[in-house]
């Protein structure tokens, strides 16, 4: 090798050293090389090693096995995004001329892909109100082409709690599977497959990543759901890159820490609020859903939270504000939002880890 075109070709690679990093390095790379037919054929008869990253990478499979072991699952795969690893979920238990039922309150994305994207697909889609048990039991028994039960452990803006219990009481009696979303929670406070479900999906671009930095999903269940869900991942590429995976795991490294202390701080948020708006908190989880009342002028509240940024996310480590009526749930008509409660008075407000003293005194700012 004498040539510059071929020298700057040809760097030098660092695995060729004995090196030994103390956290794990990023893969960064589409594909990966063999020494030899041989080493290639080991490859496919399952000796560990990898091939090309759509169809497997160590930073998305570490990324999937820590999801797991965290949610107390045999498996996990991670995905392009939340919405791709409840893509992927859902087409590993349905097909065409099976039928979904979900709650009436998931996440507005969720909404749409049952709605817009799997009916196209020939997939049944009927919503309910999950907090009304026999209005679950009647759609099973009028569709009994109902697969499976999809809800989320804590819902969006009014953060009802489900009763995964229930569901998987259900389940039993009905040969259906349940899958949840369990963004809002994290397995800091809820594991919903240890409590039956079989399978739980995130937005890892949530609390799981932690600092807004990264957009990933994961899903964890056991070892049949997730390899078809894995297969569903990468036949229609929707993988994830190493590097959202290397920034997901270093952010999960500290998510107890962090959850601890959101927690504590929405806690202490809702306490703070109680005698100034009407509070939704559900003692679990770090968001507070609050609307002001009608003799506060929206607008200027929202202009006088100083450092708390309004962003139409949440679970960062700073404390944020959304605005509900205007974004996450813009799409819906005036009668919707109404029967829902979303209205222009309601803010949903994600606790972050500052001093719980400054929160609450630029939150009392705001109000004066
Ligand atoms: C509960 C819930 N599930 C899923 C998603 C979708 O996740 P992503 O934006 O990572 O695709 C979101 C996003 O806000 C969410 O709040």
């Amino acid at each position: 090798m004498d040539m510059m075109e071929t020298k700057t070709v040809h760097t030098a690679k660092a695995g060729e050293r004995a090196i030994h990093p103390k956290v794990m390095p990023l893969y960064q790379t589409s594909a990966f090389s063999f020494s030899s037919l041989e080493e290639l054929e080991g490859y496919y008869e399952g000796n560990g090693t990898y091939l090309y990253s759509r169809t497997a990478n160590p930073n998305t499979d570490a990324l999937g096995e820590t999801v797991a072991n965290l949610e107390g699952a045999p498996k996990g795969v991670a995905a392009s995004s939340g919405m791709s690893a409840i893509l992927a979920g859902i087409l590993a238990v349905v097909q065409a001329g099976d039928h979904v039922l979900a709650a009436q309150d998931v996440y507005g994305g969720t909404f749409h892909l049952l709605k817009e994207e799997l009916v196209r697909l020939g997939i049944g889609v009927h919503f309910a109100d999950f907090s009304n048990i026999s209005e679950i039991e009647k759609n099973l028994i009028d569709f009994p082409e109902v697969k499976l039960l999809f809800s989320e452990s804590i819902t969006n803006p009014f953060l009802r709690v489900e009763d995964i219990e229930v569901l998987v009481q259900l389940k039993k009696r009905y040969g259906v599977k349940v899958m949840i979303d369990n963004t809002f929670a994290t397995p800091y406070a809820v594991r919903p497959f240890e409590l039956g479900a079989d399978l739980v999906a995130h937005s890892a671009t949530k609390y799981l990543g932690g600092h807004s930095d990264v957009t990933a999903g994961v899903l964890a269940g056991g070892k049949e759901l997730i390899a078809l869900a894995a297969n569903r991942i990468v036949n229609m590429g929707m993988n994830l890159s190493p590097f959202e995976a290397w920034l997901a795991l270093r952010g999960i490294k500290t998510l107890a820490l962090r959850m601890k202390a959101q927690t504590a701080n929405a806690q202490a948020i809702a306490e703070f609020l109680k005698d100034k708006a009407q509070v939704w908190y559900p003692g679990k989880g770090a968001i507070v859903t609050f609307a002001l009342p009608e003799s506060v002028d929206v607008s200027k509240f929202f202009s006088s939270l100083g450092w708390i940024q309004i962003v139409p996310t949440l679970a960062g480590v700073e404390t944020t504000v959304s605005y509900p009526y205007g974004t996450s749930h813009r799409a819906l008509s005036e009668e919707e939002k109404e029967k829902i409660g979303v209205t222009r008075q309601v803010v949903r407000l994600s606790a972050g880890i500052e001093g719980t003293e400054d929160i609450l005194a630029q939150l009392g700012a705001a109000f004066k």
